[in-house]
């Protein structure tokens, strides 16, 4: 069995990746979702998921009491077939049993037995650490009910490598991944991104159009430093990614922000995706962000403000959003993603979709606006009842 973990709310696209890849689907839960699968099915998966986390392949599932009891059941696994005697590996862990206090103890009982293992087959202990680029395993302990994987991709997915400058409050790219699979944008109407910060939602996008790997730019795996590696099928997996990816997209990406710095800051993160020929970067507020002919959706992702005074200043913006997709933007589908219900009300428009999501621990969504063709000529003839102009 694999899991793959997710942030809140992504479990619903991650589930449909997982269908359009060929994978089944056994279980779903708000932070993960269950197929099935060998060591070499992770490899496909760590390269290919958009919207997961992690990887993990499950070992063994067990009962365990107490850490006396952890301990002998982790010592039962053959570690020796699975961890090279002069290897690394971290140990980390959810817990919720009550003879633990402090997980890292579990953690702890959890290496012992590795290790010891090791020790007694080889005569030799592997290295152990808190670093996650090596071996990784993990276990899930609640109650007396335990759970123990390996964790393939060791670092999680959300750290593609292309992003090396980071901005104000970067999205994670996982879950941009999953706003751009939100918005069905698959690269053949145009993706606007006015607000675009250091790019992520831009850059996802332009993975998305061009069906690139996101998992390309990584060269570290937890799965690579397995005794089970196929390296070559790894190879073959990332050539045949290759060749499925499109040089160029029909639409076009428009990243836009009113900050000089978060622009160069995206322009740069986007040339190390390897997506910079694909985004148009302008630096403007967002009202002037260009919209050309042809339709697709345009993106934003605000400040939602945390401070009474921020939230204050950022109405203005959030009803400028409104008008902007009012007047700039008809035959779009236009989209606000925001932890804030009281700002997005500002925008002014009726969501047709709110589509749950949670950012850094904050409940968010991402609201569907439907921007007919027409609507500006509409507006202009209800503001002009209403003496509003
Ligand atoms: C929450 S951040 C967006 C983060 C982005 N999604 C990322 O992953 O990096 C909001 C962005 O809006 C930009 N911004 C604020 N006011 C703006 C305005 N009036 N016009 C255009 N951009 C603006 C800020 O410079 C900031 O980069």
């Amino acid at each position: 069995m694999i899991l793959i973990t997710c942030s809140k709310g992504v479990a619903p696209f991650l589930k449909e990746e997982l269908l359009l890849l060929g994978f089944p689907v056994s279980a779903v839960t708000a932070a993960s979702v269950a197929t099935e699968g060998t060591l070499d099915e992770a490899l496909r998966l760590n390269l290919l998921i958009r919207t997961g986390q992690r990887v993990l392949l499950l070992l063994k599932e067990f009962e365990a009491g107490n850490p006396d009891e952890l301990y002998r059941e982790v010592s039962g696994i053959e570690w020796e077939d699975l961890i090279e005697r002069d290897g690394y590996i971290s140990v980390t862990s959810s817990v919720d049993n009550p003879t633990i206090k402090d997980s890292r103890y579990a953690n702890l009982k959890c290496k012992d037995a590795i290790v010891d293992r090791i020790m007694e087959k080889y005569g030799r202990r592997p290295d152990s650490g808190s670093g996650k680029d090596r071996a990784v395993v993990f276990l899930y302990w609640k109650e007396s009910r335990c759970s123990l994987y390996l964790d393939t991709s060791g670092e999680p997915l959300s750290r593609r490598g292309y992003r090396k400058i980071p901005f104000e409050a970067p999205m994670q790219e996982t879950l941009a991944a999953a706003v751009v699979l939100a918005t069905g944008w698959e690269g053949s109407g145009n993706f606007i991104n006015p607000m675009c910060g250091s790019g992520t939602l831009a850059i996802e996008a332009a993975l998305v159009g061009l069906n690139r790997a996101p998992g390309f730019l990584r060269d570290n795996y937890g799965f690579m430093h397995l005794k089970g590696f196929n390296e070559r099928l790894w190879n073959e997996i990332r050539m045949k990614a290759r060749k499925e990816a499109r040089k160029d997209l029909k639409g076009r990406i428009i990243a836009a922000d009113i900050s000089y710095e978060a622009i160069e800051a995206a322009k740069k993160n986007a040339a190390t995706a390897g997506v910079a020929h694909v985004i148009d970067f302008v630096v403007c507020d967002y009202s002037e962000t260009p919209v050309p002919e042809g339709g697709g959706v345009v993106v934003l992702n605000p400040e939602y403000g945390e401070r009474m005074g921020r939230i204050k200043e950022l109405e203005g913006t959030y009803s400028g959003i409104g008008n902007y997709f009012k007047q700039k933007c008809s035959g779009y589908s236009g989209y606000v993603f925001t932890g804030n219900p009281g700002l997005a009300k500002k925008v002014g428009l009726r969501p047709k979709r709110r589509i749950p999501f949670f950012n850094s621990g904050i409940e968010c969504r991402l609201l569907e606006y439907e921007l007919y063709e027409g609507s500006r000529k509409r507006q202009k003839q209800g503001d002009e009842k209403t003496g509003i102009i």
